[in-house]
C-alpha cells in the first residue's frame, strides 16, 4: 500500500501558486490581448510588453507548457500565439473576456491570501481594511478605476451563472424581478434579454448603480430594466415577484444574512421566489472545494462573512416563513438556491 502513495498531488497543490502567478502576470501584462489573433516572436513580445530580456523565452515557454500559449517552431524565430481558449476568454477585446476577476485576484486577492494563516489565527480580514481603513466596498469605490475593475471582475465571474439561471429558471408565472446588489446590472440585462415579458430593477449602492444605468442603456433595455440605488442594510427592498441576490449573502455574517432573507421575504408576494446565486457548498461539506475556498476568501475580505450549504439556506428561509427551497445547479461550482413564499 505505502508504495502506491505519491506526494505528487500534495506538491502540485502546494506549489500551485507558481502556475497561478505566471498566468496572473500574463493577464496583468495584457499578453493575451497584445497577441490577439496574431503570432509574435519572443523578442517582439518582450518589446511589446516592455519586459526585461530575462523574461524571454522562459516566461513565454512556461505559458506554452501550461497550455495557455501555442508556439510554432523552436528557438529565437519561434512564434507564440494564443490558444483557442485564451483567445476567447483572456483577450480583453473578446466579448467572452473573463480576465476581470483574474485582474482583481492579481491586484488584491493574491497578496491578501499571503496572510491566510494570520486570518485563521485572528478571524480578522486581511484586505485593505486590515489597517483600519474604510470597509471593502467604500475602499473599492473610492477610486473610479478600482470600481470599474471590481464591476468587471463580478461580471467576469458571474456571467456564466447568470446566463444559466436566465435559461433554466421558469419565469412563465412571474412578471417582475429585483436584483439586489446587482453591480453593473448584468443579471437584469440577461433575464430581460431572455424573457421579453419580464420587467427588472437592478439595485445597488450609488456608484455601481450609475454604471448599471449606462450598461442597460447600451443594451437598449431601459424601457424594461430600471435601476434604483439603495442601501440594503437599512432600506426596504422594492417589491417584485422574484428577488435575486448574486454573491450577496456570502459577504455577511449570520445576523446580516437573516436581515437580508427577511427583507426578501417582506418584498415578495405569496408564490414569489427568492433566488441566491452562489458557490453553494454541498451539504456534506466534502466536495465543492471552490465554494469552501470562497468561504475562506470571505474570511480574508470581511472576517465574519462566510459561504454556506443548501441545508443552511433552507433552515434560514424556513425560519422567516418560506414554504420550500430547492437547489438548481448553474455552472461549475455555482448553483441557484431558491426559496418559495
Ligand atoms: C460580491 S458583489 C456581487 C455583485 C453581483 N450581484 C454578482 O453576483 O456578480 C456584492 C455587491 O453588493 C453591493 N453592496 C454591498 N453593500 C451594499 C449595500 N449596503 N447596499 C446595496 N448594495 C450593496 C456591492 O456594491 C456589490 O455590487
Amino acid at each position: 500500500m505505502s508504495e502506491a502513495l505519491s506526494p505528487a498531488r500534495i506538491m502540485e497543490v502546494g506549489m500551485a501558486f507558481w502556475p497561478a502567478k505566471t498566468l496572473l502576470s500574463a493577464v496583468e501584462l495584457g499578453l493575451f490581448t497584445t497577441l490577439g489573433a496574431n503570432a509574435m516572436t519572443g523578442a517582439e513580445l518582450k518589446r511589446a510588453l516592455n519586459l526585461h530580456s530575462r523574461a524571454n523565452p522562459d516566461f513565454f515557454d512556461t505559458l506554452v507548457a501550461l497550455r495557455f500559449l501555442d508556439r510554432d517552431g523552436d528557438g529565437a524565430d519561434a512564434r507564440y500565439r494564443n490558444t483557442a481558449e485564451t483567445a476567447r476568454f483572456l483577450d480583453r477585446f473578446s466579448p467572452h473576456y473573463v480576465g476581470g476577476f483574474l485582474e482583481l485576484a492579481n491586484a488584491r486577492l493574491y497578496p491578501f491570501w499571503g496572510d491566510l494563516t494570520e486570518a485563521l489565527r485572528t478571524g480578522k480580514a486581511q484586505n485593505e481594511t486590515k489597517h483600519g481603513r474604510a470597509g471593502m466596498f467604500e475602499e473599492l469605490y473610492s477610486k473610479p478605476e478600482r470600481l470599474e475593475q471590481f464591476m468587471e471582475a463580478m461580471a467576469g465571474i458571474s456571467a456564466a451563472n447568470f446566463r444559466a439561471f436566465a435559461q433554466r429558471f421558469d419565469f412563465s408565472r412571474y412578471k417582475t424581478l429585483c436584483d439586489v446588489g446587482g453591480a453593473n446590472g448584468l443579471l437584469s440585462i440577461l433575464v430581460a434579454q431572455t424573457h421579453p415579458h419580464m420587467r427588472c430593477i437592478s439595485t445597488d449602492l450609488p456608484a455601481p448603480t450609475a454604471i448599471a444605468a449606462q450598461k442597460i442603456q447600451a443594451a437598449r433595455l431601459d424601457d424594461r430594466v430600471s435601476v434604483q440605488s439603495l442601501d440594503f442594510c437599512n432600506d426596504p427592498l422594492p417589491r417584485a415577484d422574484v428577488i435575486t441576490m448574486g454573491m450577496i449573502l456570502h459577504d455577511w455574517n449570520l445576523e446580516k444574512k437573516m436581515h437580508l432573507v427577511k427583507a426578501a421575504y417582506n418584498a415578495l408576494p405569496a408564490g414569489g421566489a427568492f433566488v441566491v446565486i452562489e458557490n453553494i457548498i454541498d451539504d456534506a461539506r466534502r466536495e465543492n472545494a471552490f465554494g469552501l475556498m470562497m468561504s475562506l476568501n470571505m474570511l480574508i475580505e470581511f472576517g465574519d462573512a462566510f459561504d454556506f450549504t443548501g441545508a443552511d439556506f433552507d433552515r434560514w428561509c424556513r425560519q422567516v416563513g418560506f414554504r420550500e427551497t430547492e437547489i438548481v445547479h448553474l455552472a461549475g461550482p455555482a448553483s441557484a438556491a431558491i426559496a418559495y413564499k
